[in-house]
């Protein structure tokens, strides 16, 4: 695991990176980014592939959240979550941190699924996903991808 601390504060995102972390070059790029990302729902991340994000879906997803339309499981669904301000999803209830950051501005697109699934929790301290993050860039590039295939 990385030592990466993600936190914000007054919308400016502070992230303290060990030099000896495998995951400093690409986090520390990442930190030059404004906490407010563009705000866009567009996902599209080059070289992902929706039908390898399926697969990652089901072997890594699928066990907390469903892919249908409002369905949720111990997460809410993912049906529809590009574009979604994060903690939104009617009927969901939502830890106080994910509402928190989707009150701050934010809105789930390729850039902010891409750190989030990274380390959801180095992301979004306090976050009720146990889940440690997908460490590949192309899995997370495919799982984006079958994200944003996911729409009306
Ligand atoms: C162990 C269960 C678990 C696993 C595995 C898991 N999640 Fe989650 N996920 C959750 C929970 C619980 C939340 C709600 C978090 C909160 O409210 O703090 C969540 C929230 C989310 C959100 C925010 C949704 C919104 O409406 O704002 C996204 C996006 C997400 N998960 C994507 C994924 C993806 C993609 C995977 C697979 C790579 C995954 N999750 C794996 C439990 C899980």
């Amino acid at each position: 695991m990385s030592l990466v601390k993600v936190g914000w504060s007054n919308a400016k995102l502070q992230i303290i990176i060990p030099t000896k972390s495998p995951k400093a070059e690409s986090v520390q790029l990442a930190a030059d980014d404004p906490v407010l990302e563009p705000v866009t729902a567009s996902a599209r991340v080059p070289g992902g592939d929706k039908t390898a994000g399926f697969a990652v879906y089901k072997k890594k997803c699928r066990v907390c959240h469903s892919n249908l339309k409002g369905k949720k499981k111990v997460g809410p669904s993912l049906y529809g979550v590009v574009g979604r301000t994060p903690g939104t999803l009617a009927g969901y209830r939502y830890s106080t941190a994910m509402k928190a950051f989707g009150a701050s501005g934010h809105i789930w697109n390729a850039q902010t699924l891409d750190k989030y699934l990274s380390g959801p929790r180095q992301y979004i301290p306090k976050v009720k996903m146990i889940f440690k993050g997908l460490p590949s860039e192309q899995d997370r590039a495919n799982i984006i991808a079958y994200l944003d295939s996911l729409d009306d």
